[in-house]
């Protein structure tokens, strides 16, 4: 059999496969670079990027749970203008797509933000984060549809990148902030972020995290995620770019299968740092065992 085609697109951006990496869990790429090549990565997502420098909350900021963890790093980043200067130009030399997380308590910062990213070279899609848990108002854009969709045409006005607004989970109704971002202007959504939880140590009576709340990712939230995803996926037109504790290819696959035409690998990365690639090559051996040409048959073709 020819090698299957694993191309996907996201709005005008093409990528080599549907496999990209979670914002936040892989730094901007040259962290890894020792430890996972790269190249072979459908996209990287950078950590987010606020306008002005963030220290982020106190420590502690990561706590292991049954079958996943809470983080709560607080947006820790340098600001735009130092990604800029300090980051593009390694995310340059790498030969995948970039897809750049922002994140903002205003909408104007946001915009603002996606303004100097538009001017880019090598900057080849915006993540428009509208739903970080860990910080004050984090998370206030994903709550209405209203707001998700004033935060995507402030940044629509601005930049003519590929747009993906990645959705919380903590809302009532993930499909309806998912329509609204489409009709602002986003290219694709991509869900779903962390669910607020917390731990507590029981001898010292306080909670493990510095910032009391934090958000949980890993295995413990797949089955929700997918049916989010699913759900997602039969009510917008654009793609649903599916994450929430994807841990190997089998996982990958049942969230393409649900509906999502492209996926983000997040906490794996914290257990293994090739945990992408790998399911990279899951997805390609899964699509010779099941004769399936293109990833695109693939997509969405769940039997219900
Ligand atoms: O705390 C953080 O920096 C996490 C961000 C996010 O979940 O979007």
């Amino acid at each position: 059999m020819v090698k299957p085609n694993l191309k996907v697109k996201i709005g005008g951006l093409e990528l080599k496969n549907p496999v990209t990496v979670a914002s936040g869990t892989f730094g901007s790429g040259e962290e890894y670079k020792k430890l996972v090549d790269l190249n072979k990565l459908g996209a990287i997502v950078t950590k987010s990027v606020t306008l002005k420098p963030r220290e982020g909350n106190p420590p502690p900021r990561v706590v292991e749970t049954p079958s996943g963890m809470l983080n709560s790093i607080g947006l820790q980043n340098d600001g735009i203008d130092a990604f800029i200067k300090d980051k593009i130009p390694f995310l340059n030399k790498v030969k995948t797509a970039v897809i750049v997380s922002i994140a903002a308590h205003r909408i104007e910062d946001y915009a603002a933000i996606a303004r100097k990213l538009d001017k880019i070279k090598g900057v080849d899609a915006i993540e428009i984060n509208i739903s970080c848990p860990n910080v004050k108002g984090g998370l206030e854009f994903a709550r209405e549809p209203d707001s998700a969709a004033a935060v995507v045409r402030a940044v629509r006005a601005v930049s003519k990148k590929p747009l993906i607004t990645k959705l919380s989970p903590n809302v009532k109704d993930i499909t309806e902030i998912a329509m609204a971002a489409e009709e602002a202007g986003s290219d694709a959504v991509s869900l779903v972020n962390t669910f607020t939880g917390m731990a507590i140590d029981i001898g010292a009576k306080r909670p493990i995290l510095g910032n009391i709340v934090g958000g949980l990712s890993g295995p413990a939230i797949k089955p929700i995620a997918l049916r989010m995803v699913w759900e997602t996926a039969k009510k917008v037109k654009i793609p649903v770019i599916g994450m929430g504790g994807i841990m190997d290819h089998e996982d990958a696959l049942e969230f393409i299968i649900a509906g999502a035409s492209a996926i983000q690998v997040g906490t794996a990365n914290f257990v293994n740092p090739g945990a992408a690639v790998e399911i990279i090559g899951g997805i390609e051996r899964y699509m010779r065992q099941e004769k399936i040409k293109n990833i695109k048959e693939l997509t969405g073709c769940l039997k219900t």
